[in-house]
């Protein structure tokens, strides 16, 4: 059997949640290979919202296993509220849910680190979510860190202390003010009731489950242009993002991946600092925030808007050898009488579709061409001329092709392609 993946191509938000619920219904196990409570996935369920932020968003569908593996940094507290959240709902997740005991944890001085870090950094910023993501990825590859698995053993409140006296010193280089005693009284009791849920052997669990013939569909968060290696460094996350990821994540082998299936909105956001060549600080990008709802599902800030970006998408595309692409929020184009789609990147006196090595530093002026909008797309497999011409235009672009368009929030706002 092979492991499917759905990850985002852009700066995150692209709607995995939302098509990774979808989907779900079509595997077995759902499982979530990196990243922590950065990410926000939204799901609509009978005109419900919710957001999960740990939790893979396969995680409302009967009979399936969600898994956290145990390349995701875990926050006790984010965790534990998830939970009772989705128990007072009547989700069984206790039945649900499984955790590898390799997945890093979130300690509350790492948030305050996150926080003192992006303070020291001024106008820098990289515009962190303050969940501790950074500190707690350095500390894993620093061989520092507490793990998932080490909360039932005895040792576990000598390991605290020990990486907790590092971070105070840290602390004090920071000059930083805070209070950890609330946060860490809060994280004990909530490491208590992770006590009692699922805890797995990475290699085993997931290599037992293929061999077993279990259909297992990998959810990423955040975005390729967020990857560490490959993004907008400095202004990244602090994890792998891109398919390569599922393996260490996961711990499987490559040649168990199967389809790539990479996300993208019909335009771009991006929240947080760093480039973003097609951006629109104007009313134009006004109007996509407003009709598209673009605020964080994690911090609430408001998303940066532009439109797509093709070079980038296609740099993704290479990465991640997407096999199938998903266009999102296709209906918020509705609004729009033309939109642009950024074809080249202008820098270094030429027009070209490649990414600079350091976009930070380029000045880079985005080659547009429009393109006529659609009216409504609400009706179910109604595809207006117009979005196709425009689906026509990504798949050559991208020599890949587009397998659905999804045309709102809910679970089943979905247009699948059938094969041209
Ligand atoms: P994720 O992090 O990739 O899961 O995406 P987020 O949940 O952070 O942001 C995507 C937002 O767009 C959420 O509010 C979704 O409910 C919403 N959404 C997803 N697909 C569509 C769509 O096709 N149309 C509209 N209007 N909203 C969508
Ligand atoms: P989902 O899974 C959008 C951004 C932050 C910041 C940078 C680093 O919902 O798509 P971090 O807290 O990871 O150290 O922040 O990355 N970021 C996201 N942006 N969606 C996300 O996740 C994100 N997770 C992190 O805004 O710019
Ligand atoms: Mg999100």
């Amino acid at each position: 059997m092979l492991v499917d993946v759905i990850l985002g191509l852009q700066w995150g938000d692209e709607g995995k949640g939302k098509i990774v619920d979808y989907l779900a219904d079509k595997y077995d196990i759902i499982a979530r290979f990196q990243g922590g409570p950065n990410a926000g996935h939204t799901l609509y369920i009978d005109g419900v919202k919710h957001v999960l932020h740990t939790i893979p968003s396969g995680i409302f569908r009967k009979g399936k296993i969600n898994y956290i593996g145990n390349g995701v940094v875990i926050d006790p507290i984010t965790l534990v509220k998830e939970i009772e959240n989705l128990e007072k709902q009547g989700v069984p997740v206790q039945e649900r849910l499984v955790i590898s005991k390799r997945a890093n944890l979130i300690l509350p001085s790492h948030k305050m680190l996150d926080a003192a870090s992006e303070n020291a950094k001024g106008a820098s910023k990289i515009g962190s979510t303050l969940k501790g993501i950074g500190p707690t990825y350095m500390d894993k590859t620093g061989r520092n860190g507490l793990r998932f698995g080490d909360i039932i053993e005895e040792d576990f409140i000598v390991k605290y202390e020990l990486l907790k006296a590092k971070h105070l010193q840290l602390l004090q280089m920071y000059n930083f003010d805070f209070d950890l005693n609330e946060m860490e009284k809060e994280w004990f009791e909530a490491v208590e009731k992770l006590k009692t849920l699922k805890q797995v052997e990475s290699v085993y669990f997931i290599n037992e489950a293929l061999k077993k013939g279990k259909k297992i569909l990998a959810e990423g968060a955040q975005g390729s242009m967020l990857d560490i290696d490959f993004g907008t460094y400095p202004f990244v996350t602090s994890s792998n993002t891109i398919s390569a990821a599922v393996c260490t994540g996961l711990g499987i082998s490559p040649k168990h991946i199967g389809e790539v299936i990479g996300i993208t909105k019909a335009y771009c956001t991006r929240v947080g600092s760093g480039p973003f060549p097609s951006e629109l600080e104007d009313e134009v990008g006004e109007k996509l925030r407003q009709v598209g709802g673009e605020f964080g599902a994690t911090t609430g800030r408001p998303r940066r808007c532009g439109w797509i970006d093709l070079p980038a998408l296609n740099y993704a595309c290479l990465i991640n050898g997407v096999t199938k692409l998903i266009i999102t929020k296709a209906d918020i184009l509705n609004s729009f009488e033309e939109f642009g789609v950024c074809t080249h990147y202008a820098y270094d006196n030429k027009e070209t579709k490649d990414l600079p090595y350091d976009m930070v530093n380029r000045k880079i002026k985005p080659t547009t061409i429009y393109f006529k909008s659609w009216g409504n797309i609400d009706a179910q497999q109604a595809m207006p001329a117009e979005l196709l011409a425009y689906v026509d235009y990504l798949e050559k672009y991208l020599n890949t092709k587009v397998a659905m368009v999804s045309n709102g929030p809910g679970r089943e706002q979905l247009i699948e392609l059938a094969d041209k």
